[in-house]
């Protein structure tokens, strides 16, 4: 997805650029809950401020601020991507630390939920969950995360994953997976649900439905001594059953002081499934990828938008699961 700024200079080259181009361009192009980078309104010079210093190469004129007092994590305060290199068994006192970041990463994305609406444009719930993390003094891990450049992930329709927020306006009848994780009290809580916006047809709410059920499918299979592997199948078969496919490219991931780590969560069933086993105070996440189409997805040039091949709708629930003793507990409900 382009920023704002890269579709104006794309559009606008050997043009005779006026200040009253760029009011039509920012009128047309944001919706009425659009504010310019921050909610401030828009006033002739900052239109044309930021055109100029998109010229002027300053390239970080759409990061979103965080304040000082916020808590960073590793890859941001010494570019470190730590991670353990073995699955994790944490301590009750460790899981305690990392509940308060689970339960906030729900709580934004409950308020994205009662917020999200027709008009929106993707870039307004950055702000709101940006806005969200900094009031709750939280670092939207997203942010700058190798290279990412927003807080939040917001996919919508054929987007499978990693969607950038930009300009783009929800309109009714599209889904968005909206993927939240936090940076708080040292560690890292990650959920997603996807929305339906508006009146959604019967086709790509029943794979919403699907992908949630297959999320909890897969969930429900976890307990301590149990398969990775079981993940998958249970994952598949629920999907097949829904009569919907799993993109088996991105997988859930350990998470904890880390962002991701190991162990790896396939969706899909493996040819050698292996022997591994989920031990109690593991603590990882579950994210399968729903479509109705083909599976095959293709990375866009921002390194980032994975959309599947064929455009066919795709949604995606997550969440952040501890192993216990007797089963499962779900950290971001
Ligand atoms: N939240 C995503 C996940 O579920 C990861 C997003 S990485 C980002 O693992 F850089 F795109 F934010
Ligand atoms: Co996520
Ligand atoms: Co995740």
């Amino acid at each position: 997805m382009r920023t704002f700024v890269s579709y104006l200079i794309q559009n606008t080259k050997n043009r005779n650029i006026s200040l009253k181009y760029f009011q039509e361009e920012v009128k047309r192009k944001f919706s009425p809950y659009h504010s310019f980078y921050g909610h401030q309104q828009l006033s002739h010079t900052s239109i044309k401020n930021h055109f100029f210093w998109s010229l002027k190469g300053v390239r970080n004129f759409s990061s979103r601020h965080v304040p000082d007092c916020i808590p960073l994590p590793a890859y941001i305060s010494s570019k470190m991507y730590a991670a353990p290199s073995q699955p994790e068994i944490k301590s009750k006192a460790e899981i305690d630390n990392m509940r308060p970041a689970c339960k906030l990463a729900t709580e934004i994305l409950d308020n994205v939920g009662d917020n999200i609406r027709i008009g929106m444009t993707t870039d307004d719930i950055d702000v709101l969950v940006h806005r969200l993390c900094i009031e709750n003094g939280a670092y939207p891990s997203p942010l700058h995360y190798r290279g990412f450049p927003k807080s939040v992930c917001t996919s919508v329709n054929h987007v499978a994953c990693h969607g950038i927020p930009g300009s783009l306006v929800l309109k009714d009848g599209d889904i968005i997976n909206v993927d939240i994780t936090v940076f708080y009290k040292g560690y890292h809580g990650d959920t997603s649900r996807t929305f339906k916006i508006g009146n959604v047809d019967e086709l790509n709410s029943s794979l919403v439905e699907a992908a949630r059920l297959c999320r909890d499918a897969g969930i429900e299979v976890c307990h301590h001594g149990a398969k990775f592997s079981d993940i998958g199948e249970a994952v598949y078969s629920c999907a097949s059953e829904c009569g919907f496919q799993v993109i088996p490219n991105f997988c859930g991931h350990g998470i904890g002081t880390y962002f991701h780590g190991p162990p790896d969560i396939i969706h899909v069933p493996v040819d050698n499934p292996g022997n591994d086993k989920m031990l109690a105070g593991m603590t990882f996440t579950v994210e399968p990828i729903i479509c109705h189409g083909s599976p095959n997805i293709q990375i866009l040039q921002d390194g980032w938008t994975a959309v599947t091949l064929d455009g066919s709708r795709s949604a995606q629930f997550e969440h952040t699961i501890l192993i216990t003793e007797d089963g499962v507990e779900i950290l971001t409900k």
